[in-house]
């Protein structure tokens, strides 16, 4: 069930109006639910017992929503020093992370080593040496699994592609198959497992299974080598309904998976992101004008592409409806457009709304990849975001203010 509903014609966040909160702190405003997001977290934990979830810290990276996961016993998978940082401030539990990623820099992965992290996922020699190099400086032995790239097509946006050999990611599994062997002889290193994420917004079991096939295949031929593994990572990717898709069962899913590994050694991990988040999250924004053009009418929004930058990257539809649902104008067809000084500024196009300047809008599914990939073009401060449960509601990130653009940069004395 859905925790944004209508009721008597306005949208509430679970049981907080949103007009409410807008009133409160104001628009541009990310508001998230956080039953949402632990219904969303239990479909993965509570469809087995031997399944270790680790949420994928780049969909959305706010400390309360890292907290709140924490709290229910996920892990996480991280990308970068920053989100160890985020998820060690957050009070996440290190034995629980993994991390992934093509470029860690060395001082990225001595920190995790010293956080003792559960596993470092390498993605080439080259990292392979300097995982070493820092477990020799560090004098602590470096867990890790190799990522594999299985050269599998996601049938996905070729942004969100991540397991076709032309993508950067993982190694190809005889590439990985040597470089088992050569850890094995390094006393500084301690190979835990496996993994692999061959891309996000994937809507069919058959590549994720054929990933998982894959894996398995390295497994048994790394255990007649006498190398044994405990951790299977398949990663994340399941994808969401922004618009009529149909994601997958998180339960049949996972289940499928248990059967595939059921009798062997191995700890399930998963690295879900967006199937936590995204459904867990709103943009409400304000309509600022009414424009027409001969051909077009625009609703000039005060949110922007630096807030949101789905739509224009990935070319990405999110349903957009008027936070007070009853109207007695006629519905039009608007584009969405933000403020910003670029055509690729927009939301959406032809959305049949009855509108006027003042009106609210909620952009729907935006929790995953919304606010983490925002930035301040054109010198806009960020948005606030807000977490709400039950009737409560609190501020889990201040809007930025002008002072915060200049923070870090030079500026004359005043
Ligand atoms: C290594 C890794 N794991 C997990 C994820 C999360 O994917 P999703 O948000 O589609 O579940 C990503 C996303 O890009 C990723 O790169």
């Amino acid at each position: 069930m859905s925790t944004f509903i209508y009721r008597d014609h306005t949208l509430y966040a679970e049981q907080v109006s949103v007009a409410e909160c807008v009133r409160q702190y104001g628009t541009p405003l990310y508001i998230y639910s956080q039953s949402a997001l632990s219904n969303n977290y239990f479909a993965y934990a509570r469809a087995q017992e031997r399944i270790k979830v680790c949420y994928a810290v780049k969909a959305n990276s706010n400390i309360r929503v890292l907290n709140i996961l924490a709290g229910l016993g996920s892990g996480f998978d991280i990308v970068s020093g920053g989100e160890l940082a985020r998820v060690i401030r957050a009070g996440g539990n290190c034995r629980n992370v993994v991390f992934s990623g093509v470029g860690k820099s060395s001082r990225e992965i001595c920190a995790a080593l010293q956080a003792d992290i559960l596993s470092l996922n390498v993605e080439s020699e080259m990292e392979l040496d300097a995982i070493a190099d820092c477990a020799r400086h560090t004098h602590i032995q470096a867990p890790i699994s190799f990522r594999i790239n299985p050269n599998i097509k996601a049938a996905t946006h070729p942004h969100l592609s991540t397991g076709k050999e032309s993508d950067k990611f993982g190694l190809h599994p005889e590439q990985a198959l040597a470089l088992y062997e050569k850890a094995a002889g390094q006393k500084e290193l301690s190979i835990v497992g496996i993994s692999s994420h061959i891309g996000s917004q994937i809507f069919k079991a058959a590549p994720l299974e054929q990933m998982l096939n894959e894996l398995l295949d390295i497994v048994d031929r790394l255990k007649a080598n006498g190398i044994a593994l405990k951790l299977i990572n398949v990663g994340g990717g399941l994808g969401v309904c922004y618009r009529d898709e149909q994601p997958l069962s998180i339960g049949q899913y996972i289940s499928t998976i248990e059967k595939k590994i059921a009798g062997r050694d191995l700890t399930l991990l998963v690295e879900p992101g967006r199937s936590i988040v995204a459904s867990a999250g709103i943009l409400v924004t304000q309509v600022q004008y009414i424009k027409k053009s001969a051909t077009h009418k625009f609703a000039v929004v005060d949110a922007a592409m630096n807030d949101f930058m789905r739509p224009i990257l990935y070319n990405n539809f999110h349903k957009i409806s008027t936070v007070q649902e009853a109207h007695p104008r006629k519905k039009l067809p608007y584009h969405i457009v933000g403020p910003i000084c670029e055509s690729a500024d927009f939301f959406g196009s032809n959305y049949m709304l009855a509108l006027a300047s003042q009106d609210l809008l909620a952009i729907h599914d935006t929790g995953a990849y919304g606010f983490t990939m925002s930035s301040n073009y054109n010198s806009r401060p960020r948005a606030a975001e807000v977490m709400v449960h039950g009737k409560e509601h609190m501020l889990i990130r201040e809007r930025e203010t002008h002072d915060s653009l200049w923070h870090n940069e030079w500026a004359p004395a005043q």
